[in-house]
């Protein structure tokens, strides 16, 4: 049951946003790409990772709101196999700020019952980081609220081909050379295997792009931009998007129900 007086105090424009939401149509996997720390940080003359250590907040309200509207899933993009290419001293704050995180969080993540789990290239982040997601895997793994999956070292493109290396690797075990894959097969051995497709895609910062992420699941999703900075994004605007969402209507393809009642009543006619 969702206690609405842990997510809007009486009065506030989260508890008018809140009343607007429909609880009982709620996205279940909702994926962020968090963009715009380096021109937060710019618009306040500060270095560029100052705009990432003020995300941290952002990611702590997000991942905790998500937690009490009972979402399934969060995934969060926070380093793209392109990442790499910044300069070291950013690429080593982000991995120290993520290191930081998962200590201090370990335990808002229990008390929420959230279970945490890392999606991408994880074999390729430097050990220290990869001890410290693994800790807070393990310590997580039975809780059974929202998942919160971050993106880290991830690129939608290097996801498909490590699936195909995946999927060949399958087949030799097997030895299934002529095997035929369907759409589900290659889904059962993507990094989100066993996890609904996101239903809202978020970007903040104002860019029209999908930047690489979830190539492949967010196929039907809804796509929502704002120009807020990931750094100034808080609960109030996760209800705008999931607001947003909801005035959307979701067709995978298909007419809706009223329209594809009048094809049926004009064929009738016709034949
Ligand atoms: C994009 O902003 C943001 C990132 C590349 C990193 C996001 C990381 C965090 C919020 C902190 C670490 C994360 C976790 C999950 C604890 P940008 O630097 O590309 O911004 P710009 O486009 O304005 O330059």
């Amino acid at each position: 049951m969702i206690d609405l007086r842990k997510l809007a105090e009486p009065g506030s424009i989260e508890e008018t946003l809140l009343d607007r939401v429909d609880l009982k149509r709620l996205p279940r996997h909702v994926a962020v790409i968090m963009d715009g720390n380096g021109r937060w940080a710019k618009g306040r003359n500060l270095p560029r990772v100052e705009g990432h250590r003020a995300g941290i907040a952002s990611v702590r309200e997000i991942v905790e709101t998500a937690a009490r509207l009972e979402l399934r899933v969060m995934t969060l993009y926070a380093f793209s196999v392109e990442n790499w290419k910044r300069p070291r001293y950013e690429v080593a704050t982000l991995m120290m700020l993520l290191k930081e995180y998962l200590r201090k969080e370990l335990k808002t993540l229990m008390d929420n019952n959230i279970r945490f789990t890392a999606i991408g290239r994880v074999d390729g982040l430097d050990p220290s980081v990869q001890r410290e997601l693994k800790y807070a895997e393990n310590e997580t793994a039975k809780n059974s609220g929202l998942l919160f999956q971050i993106a880290l070292n991830y690129g939608g493109r290097a996801e498909i081909v490590d699936t195909v290396n995946r999927i060949m690797a399958v087949l030799r075990e097997r030895e299934m050379s002529d095997a035929q894959i369907d759409e589900q097969f290659f889904s059962d051995h993507l990094y989100t295997a066993n996890i609904d497709d996101p239903d809202l895609l978020i970007r903040t910062s104002g860019e029209l792009r999908v930047s690489n992420f979830l190539l492949w699941q967010i196929a039907y999703a809804e796509i929502h931009v704002t120009k807020v900075l990931w750094p100034d994004f808080r609960r109030r605007d996760l209800f705008e998007a999931i607001i947003d969402f909801q005035s959307r209507e979701r067709r995978y393809g298909g007419v809706d129900e009223s329209d594809a009642q009048m094809f049926i009543e004009a064929d009738n006619q016709q034949s």
